[in-house]
C-alpha cells in the first residue's frame, strides 16, 4: 500500500476529522487515527485524563472502535493504520499502541502511516516493532 493510494487518501481524511475531536486538555497535542479492516474505516482521536496515566492514544482508540463495531474478532484483520498530527516531526505510534496494532494485525506486517504538517512516512509494523510477542506466543 502506498501513502498517496485513495484507500489511505480516504483514511486520512477521517483521520483528520476525528483529530480534530481530540480530547488533549493536558498537552495539547492532537492526534487522529485511522485503521483499515477489510474495507471498512474507522478512527479515533487522543482522550486524556487529569489522571495521565489514563490517556487513550488515538490508534487504540481507533482499534477498539472497529472491535466495538464487531469488525475485529479472533481473526485479526487489521491491514493498515493512518496518524495525523498537526506536528511538523512525524510521530510514529507509541510502544503501547504498536503492541495492540500487532494483536490485531492480519500477517504481522501492517503498514503504518503517518501525515505530519508537511511530511508524510511509512513504515511496516514488523520495523516499529520487531521480534514482538503476541497471540501465537500463547497458542493462539
Ligand atoms: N498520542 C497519541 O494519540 N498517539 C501516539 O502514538 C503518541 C501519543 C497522544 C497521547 C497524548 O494525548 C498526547 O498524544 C501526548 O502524548
Amino acid at each position: 500500500m502506498k501513502a498517496n493510494d485513495e484507500i489511505v487518501q480516504k483514511m486520512r481524511a477521517e483521520a483528520e476529522a476525528a483529530m480534530k475531536n481530540a480530547y488533549c486538555l493536558y498537552s495539547n497535542f492532537r492526534v487522529g487515527a485511522a485503521v483499515l479492516v477489510d474495507d471498512k474505516i474507522f478512527a479515533g482521536c487522543n482522550v486524556e485524563n487529569a489522571s495521565y496515566g489514563l490517556t487513550i492514544c488515538a490508534e487504540r482508540n481507533a482499534i477498539f472502535q472497529a472491535v466495538a463495531k464487531g469488525a475485529i474478532s479472533k481473526e485479526r484483520k487489521l491491514k493498515a493504520v493512518v496518524v495525523v498530527t498537526p506536528a511538523e516531526k512525524l510521530t510514529p505510534p507509541c510502544g503501547a499502541c504498536r503492541q495492540v496494532i500487532y494483536e490485531f494485525c492480519e500477517q504481522a506486517d501492517a503498514d503504518i502511516f503517518i501525515f505530519g504538517a508537511n511530511k508524510t512516512g511509512s513504515f511496516k509494523l514488523s520495523a516499529l516493532l520487531p521480534e514482538a510477542f503476541g497471540p501465537k506466543d500463547l497458542g493462539k
